[in-house]
């Protein structure tokens, strides 16, 4: 056997037992690099007389693809097991119990309120509308009665938004829900029977006030609709919102400019060692706006005050949750404090289960 021969059976042989690519490199290298026997052997080619040149270097370049090839497919196969190996290694099995993350969502207190509110009106034939956040002059204020220097429209108390074309009237952030009653009024023809809710801006902060909270307000507009009327709703639907039975109310003489009469509506209860006990003892505790729609709003919707007439009323939704939860700190409802939601906050499966209107 020629030397050349032998010298590709030993390098076939190391390349067929080759067990790693580390391996397998270094007989590459050390068989077709710059200093390889391979390598080494072409180059003698120059030092061979002309007439064994040719033979010869038809030899060595064989020698040369075919340990190439090898090469190549000892690579492959290499390649694939060192692959399977590191999967095997890193596998993950998919059958393991997750780990215990503890995410479990909770409903917010808001959000629980509003339903719960929601739906004593929805029993009671109430419709429930959303409206925008940002509104324009007319709906926020002129239709509902606000004249033209009235404090809420002044700049420290609201915020206003910058027009995008220079001369265009400001929009604001809307100070209260009641432009919603508007906008239903608009879009539908009584008898009104509705509740509206959403968040509502001012430019206020401290302890009982944040610069975003949410209102509920409700409209009521027919032929014969009256006062009582918006006493038996109130005292009906609060009732069952603090589930106490035949729950006290005070009504005392108010002012806003969308009603007339106007009253504020305060509900009965007392403290107990250090507690708030709604619906007993001879204390009063103030939770809503509300009055006879005044009869130019009526008219800036369109309607006829001498055919039609209703009642209005507003409530802080923070308040009634504070006080039907005990959650002592208004701002502690947008600090997104997870302890403070797991808590507050409601399991799904404990909501009441529609959501009327929405
Ligand atoms: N819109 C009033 C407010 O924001 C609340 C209210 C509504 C009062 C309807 C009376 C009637 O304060």
């Amino acid at each position: 056997m020629s030397a050349m021969e032998e010298l590709k059976q030993k390098i076939t042989q190391e390349i067929e037992t080759a067990t790693d690519l580390k391996a397998l490199d270094e007989i590459r290298v050390n068989a077709l690099g710059k200093k390889g026997a391979v390598t080494g052997l072409m180059q003698k080619i120059a030092t061979l007389p002309p007439e064994e040149r040719k033979s010869y270097g038809q030899a060595v370049n064989d020698v040369k693809t075919a340990l190439e090839t090898m090469l190549e497919s000892r690579l492959a196969v290499l390649k694939k097991k060192e692959l399977d190996a590191r999967l095997i290694k890193e596998a993950v099995d998919v059958t393991l119990p997750a780990y215990d993350l503890d995410t479990q969502g909770s409903v917010h207190p808001i959000t629980q309120t509003i339903e719960e509110l929601v739906g004593i009106f929805a029993d009671m034939g109430f419709d429930s509308a959303t409206g925008p956040s940002l509104e324009d002059d007319f709906h926020n204020f002129t239709a509902l009665n606000f004249p033209p220097n009235h404090p809420a429209r002044a700049m420290h108390d609201t915020f206003y938004i910058t027009p995008e074309n220079e001369g265009d009237e400001p929009h604001v952030l809307r100070t209260h829900t009641s432009p919603v009653q508007i906008r239903y009024m608009e879009a539908h023809q009584p008898p009104i029977k509705m509740v509206c809710h959403g968040r509502v801006y001012r430019s206020d902060y401290d302890q009982t006030h944040t610069p975003m909270f949410h209102q509920m307000e409700g409209l009521m507009v027919d032929e014969t609709t009256n006062f009582g009327h918006l006493k038996g709703t109130l005292k009906e639907a609060l009732s069952a919102f603090f589930g106490v039975k035949d729950l006290p109310l005070r009504f005392r003489p108010s002012f806003f400019p969308f009603t007339e009469p106007s009253t504020e509506i305060d509900i009965g209860c007392s403290w107990k060692n250090g507690e708030l006990v709604i619906g007993e003892g001879d204390k009063w505790m103030e939770v809503l706006g509300a009055g006879m729609v005044h009869p130019n709003v009526l008219k800036n919707c369109g309607y006829d005050p001498q055919k039609l007439q209703g009642f209005a009323f507003g409530m802080g939704i923070e308040r009634l949750a504070m006080l039907k939860y005990g959650i002592p700190d208004l701002r502690t409802f947008f600090d997104a404090d997870l302890r403070w939601m797991k808590h507050y906050g409601f399991m799904a499966l404990q909501r009441p289960n529609r959501a009327i209107g929405e």
